[in-house]
């Protein structure tokens, strides 16, 4: 089934008026009264997922390697209350028409500006599917994350829904578990192939750490951050049409590779695997290689690194993977490269693009007493070059999806 363009998720729940609310958060109580206001009752159950960042360790989680995310105090945010009748309510904080209607009995695909709800949809018939007895709901969404940038609202949809579900039926799933069945709602349900790194980062974020994720074993580490540094998102809030049915195109380019160097994944291959079979590999099938080959071994290399104090290795190996991410996987755009151009003229330990690419953001490693003058300077001379706004803020890592007490 493939319901939602490639690449074009975020995209989607930005158009649904899932509201941009960073600027002015809302707190517990007004969500309550929020839902109060929408359903004419109180809320029984209430969670939050966060967003999530990425170290280093991009488009390598579908060829089972390493990667190195941290769940972010940005979140989306939901209230809900268990009905009766077999269906789900959804509203989200910018609807302001009634809220749209899910039958359980036929949860099928909504298309246009409604088609956010099919991340909802999606989960619930995974659970389903799962064996869990799902019940119906009435849910009010509201998020600080910024959507469309490349920070995983999805993922963090997904996992706020899993959780809704785990809460109305007494059925708890592990985070892998959960992130599991999030991956397959993201599968079938919105047409997106993605790995495993984000709905994971979303399930299992541990405050004040990165996640060192071994997407083969799916074994999640935590790694402290180290004191002092602080990471600094840009959001170039572009989108590039481009995107769509790119991300599949890459995975099958790696699949090319994979048969022709007779391996399980590109996990298993060296790169000295990847040079000798160069001319078999044809030319762009072999720079892609290259990249998710060469960018595990840097993951390892960064980890390392980072817990070392050695932060002039980590700010190369985060330019090296941007570079391969730009000449050899061609996931950039003009945008990124021109944010971490800027970002490395200001003196920043490190910084690449982040995600999936073709627009969404940057991610910056900056010493912490510098961190609100970078993040400033660099909307400062992206407005003076460009003529256009990118938003620039600080965030840090909290623990995973979780209910709210
Ligand atoms: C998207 C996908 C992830 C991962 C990244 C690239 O965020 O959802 O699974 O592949 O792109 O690292």
């Amino acid at each position: 089934m493939r319901l939602i363009p490639n690449g074009r998720a975020e995209k989607v729940l930005r158009d649904a008026g899932i509201r941009l609310s960073q600027k002015m958060p809302t707190n517990a109580a007004q969500r309550i009264a929020l839902f109060e206001s929408v359903y004419h009752r109180p809320p029984q159950i209430a969670v939050r997922a966060p967003g999530r960042i990425n170290l280093i360790g991009e488009h390598v989680d579908y060829e089972e390697g390493l990667v190195m995310p941290a769940a972010i105090d940005r979140y989306i945010f939901a209230n809900a209350a268990v009905i009766d009748e077999p269906e789900i309510r959804l509203w989200s904080a910018t609807c302001t028409r009634t809220p749209l209607r899910l039958p359980l009995a036929d949860l099928a695909p909504l298309h246009g500006t409604d088609s956010w709800a099919n991340y909802v949809a999606g989960v619930v018939a995974k659970y389903r599917d799962a064996g869990v007895p799902v019940r119906g709901f009435d849910v009010a969404f509201d998020a600080t994350l910024p959507l469309g940038a490349g920070l995983s609202s999805s993922a963090a949809l997904e996992a706020a829904t899993a959780l809704i579900v785990e809460a109305a039926t007494g059925f708890t799933k592990t985070p892998r578990e959960r992130a599991l069945l999030c991956q397959a709602a993201e599968h079938e349900y919105a047409g997106v192939p993605c790995g495993i790194m984000d709905q994971l980062a979303v399930a299992s974020g541990v405050k004040g750490h990165a996640l060192m994720i071994d997407c083969r074993s799916l074994e999640v580490t935590p790694s402290p951050l180290p004191e002092g540094i602080a990471v600094v998102v840009v959001d170039s809030r572009v989108k590039h049409a481009l995107a769509d049915g790119e991300y599949a195109k890459r995975k099958a380019d790696c699949e090319a590779a994979v048969q022709s160097l007779g391996v399980q994944r590109l996990r298993d291959a060296s790169l000295e695997n990847v040079h000798a079979a160069r001319d078999r590999l044809g030319d762009r099938v072999f720079r892609r290689a290259r990249h998710v080959v060469s960018e595990i071994g840097r993951v390892r290399r960064f980890a390392e690194a980072l817990q070392g104090g050695d932060v002039e290795t980590v700010g190369k190996l985060m330019a090296k993977s941007h570079t391969s991410l730009r000449d050899n996987y061609e996931v950039s755009c003009t945008e990124l490269d021109a944010l971490v151009a800027i970002a490395n003229s200001l003196g920043v330990i490190g910084a690449r693009m982040m995600g999936g690419g073709f627009g969404g953001s940057t991610v910056n490693l900056v010493r912490e007493e510098e961190a609100a003058s970078v993040a400033e300077a660099i909307c400062a001379r992206y407005r003076e070059t460009y003529g256009a706004e990118v938003e620039a803020f600080v965030v840090h890592a909290v623990d995973g999806a979780a209910l709210e007490s």
